[in-house]
């Protein structure tokens, strides 16, 4: 949110995004895993999330799978130097909140106080996840839930592909939501599912949801920073709209750099220092 004056408004809320939803107001999310970035997102998302999609864009690694509380942490700690304004979210990696409610909290507890995020975001919707998210809103860590697609889970859903096709898996969908939405969480992440599944979820909730390859019917928008900018090349899928392309970008500047190096055009007077 801005002002008239263009200056942005003191921190988002949880509370204040509520009140975005009932406004009819769309929320902006993006996510950021440096101090730089975080700093750059800061100045237009409602949302900043440090996700554990780290795990491929930042990492390497194949999957979030591997992406461990320590990880999370030391991203999350730069990206929070970087963040003024926005809600700043971090993300329960793997095995962090499966275990008992009692893990759960503590694990939640280390991410929030290590990192000085306003809340965490976890996986999953089902029962025994929802008693997961109580635990923590008991604690007094707001939780954003995700559903639909949930990357941890890639393996037992087989494979990344869209979620609540068919009436059935739908209803589960939205059953998950509300059940989220009763343990507590301020919101919830709505991941590759048919649009009229999710606009069916954002309208049965009072809390706001938030899409990634989910539609225009939500409440908010999220996408993985590195996608949208267009440096992650590896990366395709029908939903990500690329904002740049970055990637090329930084391949001529390098290759540019590279010649004047090599060609001994790089410094030159203008670049170096006099006696
Ligand atoms: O890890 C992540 O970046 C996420 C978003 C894609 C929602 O969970």
């Amino acid at each position: 949110m801005s002002t008239e004056s263009g200056a942005r408004q003191p921190r988002i809320t949880t509370r204040e995004l509520i009140a975005m939803k009932q406004r009819g107001e769309r929320i902006v999310c993006l996510t950021a895993y440096d101090y730089l970035f975080g700093r750059l997102v800061d100045e237009a998302a409602d949302i900043v999330l440090v996700g554990d999609s780290l795990g491929q864009v930042v990492l390497g690694y194949d999957s979030t799978i591997p992406v461990t509380l320590e990880d999370m942490i030391h991203h999350g700690r730069a990206v929070r130097r970087g963040v003024r304004h926005a809600l700043l979210v971090v993300d329960m990696p793997f095995l962090t909140f499966q275990v008992s409610p009692e893990d759960t909290v503590r694990n939640a507890g280390r991410l929030f106080q290590a990192t000085g995020a306003e809340a965490v975001k976890l996986e999953g919707g089902d029962d025994e996840t929802a008693r997961h998210v109580r635990a923590l809103v008991r604690a007094g860590i707001p939780v954003m839930g995700h559903i639909g697609l949930t990357p941890q889970s890639v393996h037992a859903l087989g494979g990344a592909r869209v979620q609540g096709r068919g009436g059935e898996a739908g209803e589960r969908i939205l059953a998950d939501a509300k059940a989220l939405e009763e343990a507590g969480a301020f919101a919830v992440v709505l991941e590759l599912m048919p649009a009229p599944v999710a606009a069916q979820v954002s309208g049965a909730l009072t809390i706001p949801t938030i899409g990634i390859g989910s539609g225009p019917a939500c409440d908010g928008q999220v996408l993985v920073l590195h996608d949208m900018l267009g440096l992650n090349e590896r990366f395709h899928a029908k939903f990500v709209k690329p904002y740049a392309s970055l990637a090329e970008q930084v391949r001529g500047a390098v290759r540019e750099y590279a010649e004047d190096v090599r060609g001994g055009r790089y410094p030159d007077a203008a670049h170096s220092f006099e006696q």
